[in-house]
């Protein structure tokens, strides 16, 4: 049973930057709080949650997607220990790294490349779905292990007109059509160390492109 996923809508204006904290770093570059940490953290419970309630009684290898997955995936894993420990249940948690390339600034380009990650998944814990490119082109590597079942959580899901749209298994926001930063999810390798996902601004877009 996929896990109902909580819907942003278009118009939704977020939260004023002033009613929280954030690193003085980007006081200039961001335009708004789109999701609080607090409230990614919250409903990545709700997700581990559903995960733990589908397994069974399989041992669980977790894939995680770096480097834009690791702080969902990190926090996921801690709750679905939290429910193992607190089951009657005897599961394992292995977790595998890979890392994924395909963005420039805020583009998907095609060539995507994959590194590392030696392991079979069951799990595969992400940070965004955009296009679904990505998800797809690692979907179909790990098929070639024939692994007993794979599941896909995905913090995010973003509303694209791409008609590929894909959809995982698992995923806590659907989003507007944006390019969004923070809680580990970058633009060119800055913004990994904001709490909350944001929306950038022009002038963010403009001081970190390459
Ligand atoms: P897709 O191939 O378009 O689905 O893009 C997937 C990958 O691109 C994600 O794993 C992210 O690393 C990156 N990405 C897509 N949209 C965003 C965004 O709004 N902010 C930051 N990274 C993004
Ligand atoms: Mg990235």
């Amino acid at each position: 049973m996929a896990s109902q996923s909580c819907i942003i809508s278009d118009d939704w204006p977020g939260y004023s930057l002033d009613l929280f904290t954030y690193p003085q770093h980007y006081y200039e570059d961001l335009d708004y709080v789109l999701i609080p940490h607090g409230i990614i953290v919250d409903r990545t419970e709700c997700l581990a949650k559903g995960i733990m309630q589908d397994i069974g009684d399989n041992n669980i290898v977790v894939l995680c997607v770096l480097k834009g997955g690791y702080k969902f995936c990190a926090d996921l894993v801690e709750h679905i220990k939290t429910l193992i420990r607190n089951s009657e249940r005897s599961i394992s948690v292995k977790v595998d790294f890979v890392r994924l390339k395909s963005y420039h600034n805020d583009q998907s380009t095609q060539d995507m490349q994959i590194i590392g990650g030696d392991d079979l998944s069951k799990l595969t814990g992400k940070d965004i779905i955009g296009t679904g490119r990505t998800m797809k082109a690692l979907l179909n590597n790990i098929d070639k292990y024939k692994p007993k079942m794979i599941k896909v959580a995905s913090l995010l899901v973003k509303r694209t007109s791409q008609p590929d749209g894909y959809r995982p298994d698992y995923y806590g926001f659907e989003i507007p059509n944006l390019f969004v930063v923070g809680y580990a999810l970058d633009y060119n390798e800055h913004f990994r160390d904001l709490n909350h996902i944001c929306v950038i601004n022009d002038n963010g877009k403009g001081k970190y492109e390459v």
